[in-house]
């Protein structure tokens, strides 16, 4: 296993992660990169390919045919070594830890050696360089795989994590939902995640592109529209929980458990598109 990896970028990036073996919204995200002139080079997923849908393999296996790099989640950490359960860091007895027990299961009888063995071998960290600038790319906090970084999570947690990456800022995911902070000039951003909306209210997942212009990093959130009503009817067809089926229409997760206070309140609240130049 690759613990750390060095990547040039010219050009623009495109960032996301949490495809949760939501296979129709992966091809939309790779559809979106050519679509944008974005080769797969520049191409960069956080991680947890695979999770709550009905793909699991088919997902991992158009991410390695597309050559885009990718970050180690948790999911493929546990996968890949066939640990019991997904590690990720849900509260026992919770119910995204009870609906975990049904699609980690599913995602396990479906996967093949060969998948387990890209999983193993996926870095856990990719330093990317964009203009001179150098950002680590993780998919949960620095020292932990799956911690839960949020906008709302203290400042001083990301200032740290940024200084020991030695990077100008931190792109990770893991937590889902897409923010972006400057903390003392430095950055940590999240893209969120192609796979579950961002219980929103809507149905429309999230993605990131990083274009350097006139000196800064313009840091874009894009909506990722695609086919979701296919994706739950294969998720139903597969008996997979109708819970997560139903977050892919209403745009809502079935249980908050995981959201700190200022997370819980924005449930339902439409986000909007953005734009930081940094
Ligand atoms: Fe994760």
């Amino acid at each position: 296993m690759n613990d750390s990896l060095a990547v040039t970028i010219n050009g623009p990036a495109l960032i996301f992660g949490g495809n949760y073996s939501n296979l129709e919204a992966t091809r939309a995200v790779l559809s979106e990169a050519k679509r944008l002139g974005i080769r797969a080079e520049s191409v960069v997923c956080t991680g947890d390919v695979i999770a709550y849908c009905a793909d699991p393999l088919a997902t991992v296996e158009i991410m390695r045919g597309s050559g885009v790099q990718v970050v180690m989640g948790n999911c493929e950490e546990s996968l890949g070594q066939r640990l019991n359960q997904c590690g990720c860091g849900f509260e026992p007895g919770s119910t995204c830890d009870l609906l975990a027990i049904e699609w980690y299961d599913f995602a396990n009888r479906m996967l093949d050696d060969d998948a387990r063995s890209w999983m193993r071998c996926l870095p856990r960290r990719l330093d990317l360089d964009i203009d001179g600038r150098r950002l680590a790319v993780i998919h949960g906090g620095v020292q932990r795989i799956n911690e839960y970084i949020f906008s709302s999570t203290p400042t001083d947690i990301k200032r740290k994590d940024i200084e020991a990456t030695g990077c100008e800022g931190v792109l990770s995911g893991h937590c889902g939902l897409p923010f972006t902070e400057i903390v003392d000039g430095r950055l940590w951003h999240n893209s969120g995640a192609i796979g579950i909306p961002a219980n929103d209210g809507t149905p429309r997942t999230w993605y990131s592109t990083i274009t350097p212009r006139h000196g800064k990093l313009c840091i874009e959130l894009h909506p990722l529209d695609y086919d979701y009503q296919i994706t739950s009817r294969k998720m139903r067809q597969a008996g997979l929980s109708e819970r997560y089926a139903l977050a892919l229409q209403t745009g809502l997760w079935p249980s908050c458990a995981i959201l700190p206070q200022h997370e819980q309140v924005l449930r339902g609240h439409a986000l909007v598109p953005y734009r930081v130049d940094w």
